[in-house]
């Protein structure tokens, strides 16, 4: 039947009617919260009718994996790169679909120039805000109640729930995300601003999260909500851990979003147990086992914590807005490429030839089964 639902997708395409199929992730899940699907720039721009084909058959949201980071969209002070971006919005918007920018405000992809002063040196704090602002201005700006909600800053704290040391901190201070989420409000008062993380099942970090909800709530900033990226693994998090974060983090700001889901099944060497991506390691071909496809066993291991995991969030319906996958399908996981370069990973509902696998009936079958 799946297989029919791909064939009615590529027929669609072609212009010749659709068949009755399967439901879809976003049809069975509507009741609850949107299923969205972070897409490549290389699906947006190439562009790849086939990938860009089975995101608008199965999701109600799409996330940008990296056209609207700081790197790619504003490479250099005077350089805007819209290209990607704006191809990313008007998918989005052809297809109805609930559109998420991804992110305003982080450590990573983001140029050394910005950290820097046009006459030499470190930007002093007040030449960064002043930066800030008109990037925030300018992006949120050109998609102003086009792009319904934003990773206003992504991943400001330790597992330890303590402040990171990034250049945005140790330049502007702690108050750095205030000045994000106001500038951020200003350029669009109708969006929804999310604060966004990782490991966000650790106890320490969970209370670290809640401690900046509040502070940013008791400073007149509009939050939201607090975004999970849930990239998780065959043996962590476990499921309580990720219930007591969803509970707590819905108090403290109101929704709860799974921003980046996706189920590593791979080894993790190094003990690399978060989604720090300035974490390396080494390969070798033990941590490569998959490579001439997933045994099915496996296979279905997968499916079922998948399923286990729809089902806790359909018992949180009522605070989680979006459950967005990191990805399409496997060869596009960005788990190819992280921790370990070159691996053959098979993270997400979708294989290499986008067909669906057992994980795909089972999160499937975990909405029919929650369904009141
Ligand atoms: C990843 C992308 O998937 C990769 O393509 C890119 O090379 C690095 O970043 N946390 C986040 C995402 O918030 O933006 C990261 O995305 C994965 C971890």
């Amino acid at each position: 039947m799946i297989a029919t639902r791909l064939i009615s997708s590529s027929l669609a395409l072609a212009g010749i009617a659709a068949t009755a199929a399967e439901p879809t992730l976003k049809e069975v899940y509507k009741p609850h919260f949107h299923v969205g699907v972070a897409l490549s720039t290389a699906s947006l721009v190439g562009p790849e009718p086939d990938a860009l084909a089975l995101a608008a058959d199965q999701f109600s949201s799409i996330s940008p994996e990296n056209a609207l980071k700081w790197g790619p969209i504003h490479p250099e002070r005077a350089t805007y790169h819209f290209g990607p971006a704006d191809a990313y919005v008007e998918f989005g918007e052809r297809h109805g679909m609930w559109i998420v920018g991804h992110a305003l405000v982080w450590h990573e992809q983001t140029p050394a120039w910005v950290f820097q002063s046009e006459s030499g040196g470190e930007a002093t704090r007040d030449e960064l805000l002043a930066l800030m602002r008109a990037h925030i201005q300018t992006v949120v700006g050109r998609y102003k109640g086009r792009v319904q909600a934003w990773d206003v800053v992504n991943e400001a704290l330790n597992d330890d729930g303590t402040m990171r040391d990034t250049p945005w901190r140790r330049i502007i201070g702690d108050d750095f995300l205030e000045y994000a989420f106001r500038y951020a409000h200003e350029a669009d008062p109708d969006a929804e601003l999310y604060y966004n993380d990782y490991s966000m099942h650790l106890a320490a970090k969970r209370d670290g999260v809640v401690r900046l909800a509040n502070q940013l709530k008791a400073a007149g900033c509009r939050i939201d909500g607090i975004g999970m990226q849930e990239h998780i693994a065959m043996h962590f998090p476990g499921f309580d851990e990720v219930e007591a974060s969803i509970e707590a983090f819905a108090a403290a700001a109101g929704k709860v979003m799974i921003t980046e889901l996706d189920l590593d099944v791979l080894p993790r060497p190094d003990n690399i147990f978060d989604a720090d991506i300035s974490r390396r390691a080494e390969g070798n071909p033990a941590l490569d086992p998959y490579r001439d496809g997933l045994p099915e066993t496996v296979a279905a291991a997968q499916a079922d914590r998948y399923a286990r995991f729809f089902k806790l969030y359909v018992k949180h319906a009522d605070v989680i807005d979006r459950v967005t996958f990191w990805g399409l399908d496997d060869g596009r996981s960005w788990h190819n490429g992280w921790p370990v370069r070159g691996r053959t990973a098979h993270s997400l509902l979708f294989d290499r030839q986008l067909a669906p696998k057992p994980a795909f009936h089972a999160v499937i079958q975990a909405a029919g089964a929650a369904r009141p």
